[in-house]
């Protein structure tokens, strides 16, 4: 049986690996469409790549739709520091000839889970989990329609990257963060602990440029200058590949470990903005509103993204 998702994301050179492990997939994932959120760039740019990566997929029947452009209310940051300034450094994709749909990327949500069956469609956020939030707030009817969100969110063990305290898409927009891990929606979260493990080692960009087709060459391209910065920055031999494994665990879940546990986000210090505040130990009484990836099985993990890129042009 497929599964019905909706991908939301700030491509992003690993949210475009992302979505190509998706794009790949059709036996499991019916991907209904793809909604761009401000964040590793803005809105427009992010927009743009996303449907650079569906022409490159070669699957133009999916749609993507822009959602917000900022915060819920805050400034937007953005990581062009690591993504260079078009949010997807590396490959030379062409310009899209694709459009993006006219509905709002809020209004997509909500009227999509709306018109699905309740309980059938899952969301999978990639990015800042604005768009999600807003949908939620404008439409409380469809929290209960949804079938679980999965993102890349978060960090606890493996504290921050974008502070010393935070990660990246939960730092950008804290409020929008806590709005979902209190919606009573079934949440995973796959933080940094789980992505700090699958590093893009060389020969695992090589064995994607191996492959032979244009969508290996463009992944290793990608990543050879997404990992860049990281790799000067953590010190080891590669760099964290952060979103795909989203949809890796859709795709697998036996390649990662968890717990259910609390996560609350801090919304009001300056210092700890947007920190996931994980009840790993299950000291607290507070509900248990998260499966807490802990780690992955990073060859597996790999192995299956090097064959699925393998089933692409
Ligand atoms: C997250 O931040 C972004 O820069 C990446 O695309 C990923 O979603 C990692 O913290
Ligand atoms: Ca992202």
């Amino acid at each position: 049986m497929t599964r019905k998702i909706i991908i939301d994301t700030d491509p992003g050179q690993d949210d475009a690996v992302a979505l190509l492990l998706a794009l790949a997939s059709p036996e499991e994932l019916d991907i209904l469409g793809i909604v761009a959120v401000a964040g590793n760039v803005g809105l427009a740019q992010n927009a743009r790549n996303a449907l650079k990566i569906v022409e490159l997929s070669g699957r133009t029947e999916v749609p993507v739709h822009a959602g917000c452009e900022r915060p819920m209310r805050r400034k937007l940051v953005t990581a062009e520091h690591v993504h260079g300034p078009t949010g997807l450094d590396g490959p030379d994709l062409p310009e899209p000839q694709k459009k993006l749909e006219d509905k709002h990327g809020v209004d997509y949500i909500i009227d999509t889970l709306r018109t699905e069956p309740p309980g059938t469609v899952t969301l999978c956020t990639l990015g800042p989990l604005t768009n999600v939030a807003m949908a939620l707030v404008k439409a409380p009817d469809i929290a209960p329609r949804i079938r679980e969100i999965v993102m890349m969110a978060g960090a606890y063990f493996e504290v921050g990257n974008i502070t010393p305290a935070a990660e990246f898409n939960v730092y950008v927009d804290p409020e929008a963060a806590d709005v979902v891990l209190t919606s009573g929606v079934p949440i995973t979260m796959i933080p940094l602990d789980v992505t700090h493990g699958v590093l893009s080692l060389s020969h695992r960009l090589e064995g994607f440029a191996r492959i032979g087709n244009r969508c290996g060459k463009a992944v290793s391209e990608m990543l050879n200058f997404s990992e860049r910065f990281d790799m000067e920055k953590y010190g080891n031999e590669g760099a964290p590949l952060h979103d795909p494994c989203v949809i890796a665990w859709l795709l697998k879940p036996d390649l990662f470990d968890g717990r259910k546990i609390n996560v609350t986000i801090e919304t009001t210090s300056e210092l700890t903005r947007g920190m996931t505040v994980a009840d790993y130990w299950r000291i607290t009484d507070r509900p248990k509103n998260v499966l807490y990836l802990r780690s992955a099985d990073d060859d597996a993990f790999y192995a299956l993204l090097t064959e699925r890129l393998a089933r692409l042009p």
